[in-house]
């Protein structure tokens, strides 16, 4: 985007709350910003997950995007975009030493 680009402002949702941010801006960033920081729970203990690398690397901003799986921190915002965190109910069991599918 250059610097002659009008700035376009897009609405979207994050679990059922209608956010507006700039078009293209990563949904990672653009909830950030506006105070979300829990994007998704931990799948072993139910801990909270958000931002991390910010370069698509570790998964901890994954997040559910019109029904699929993305991460937040590559997804570009756009209108009408529907977002809700991942939830796991009930957090998958720990047993150290065994596998969560043993
Ligand atoms: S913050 Fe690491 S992949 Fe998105």
């Amino acid at each position: 985007m250059d610097e002659e680009s009008p700035v376009v402002m897009v609405s979207f949702t994050f679990d059922g709350v209608t956010y507006r941010g700039r078009a293209g801006i990563p949904a990672g960033i653009a909830l950030y910003a506006l105070g979300v920081k829990r994007l998704g729970e931990s799948e072993v203990d139910g801990s909270p997950r958000g931002l991390y690398c910010l370069i698509g690397q570790c998964f901890e901003c994954r997040v559910l995007a019109d029904g699929e799986v993305r991460r937040a921190c590559l997804l570009p915002i756009s209108e009408g975009l529907t977002l809700a965190s991942l939830k796991v109910d009930p957090p998958l069991p720990t047993n150290p030493g065994r596998s969560a599918y043993d």
